[in-house]
């Protein structure tokens, strides 16, 4: 029996700030993600947003940010407290392993943990970009019907998902 991966989340500290400096996806995957060169410093600087590592038996493997300002993931206002998610990738030496499945589930457990009066999750993800919606469907993520066009890669589905469905 194949052992289950530990595989948590925690906001970006110190101690683990430069090993998640060198992570990274693809070329063809920066279409749907920015570099983390950039993404985290974006985070640190601004005001509601966090961002988070994504650590396997410790070690960073991912990286997203959570925005208390949901507002700035769809250009447009929640009618329940809602958080939005972005900038979530898995290292190219870590996908395709569960992982990200993983990530996304403990991400939505901290959430849940940590703020209790947050109702719904948002994101938005480009039309193309396959292997991304298959994971946040099957974790239960929906699209809302609108097309979101503030992306540089075209346009994303903006999804929602409740935090305790
Ligand atoms: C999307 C991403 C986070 C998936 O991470 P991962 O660890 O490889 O995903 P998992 O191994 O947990 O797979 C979970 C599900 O995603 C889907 N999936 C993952 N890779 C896939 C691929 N290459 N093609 C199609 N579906 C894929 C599958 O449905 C899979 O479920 P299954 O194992 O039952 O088939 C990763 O590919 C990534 O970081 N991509 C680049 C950044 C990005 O696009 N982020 C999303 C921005 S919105």
């Amino acid at each position: 029996m194949t052992e289950r991966p530990d595989i948590r989340v925690v906001p970006v500290n110190a101690s683990i700030r430069a090993a998640l400096l060198v992570l990274g996806v693809s070329e063809e995957q920066y279409d749907f993600v920015g570099r983390i060169g950039a993404s985290l410093p974006d985070a640190e600087a601004c005001h509601g947003s966090e961002p988070m590592a994504i650590l396997r038996d410790g070690e960073p493997i991912g990286f997203y940010r959570l925005e208390q300002h949901a507002t700035s993931i769809a250009d447009r206002a929640f009618e329940r407290p809602t958080v939005g998610l972005r900038s979530f990738f898995i290292d190219t030496r870590w996908q395709g392993q569960g992982l990200g499945a993983l990530a996304l589930g403990a991400a939505m457990e901290d959430i849940a943990r940590r703020r209790p009066s947050v109702q719904d999750v948002v994101l938005t993800v480009n039309l193309r970009n396959t292997a991304a919606l298959a994971l946040y469907r099957r974790a239960g993520f929906r699209e809302t019907g609108e097309l979101y066009h503030g992306g540089r890669s075209g346009p994303q589905h903006v999804m929602l998902r409740a935090v305790s469905p």
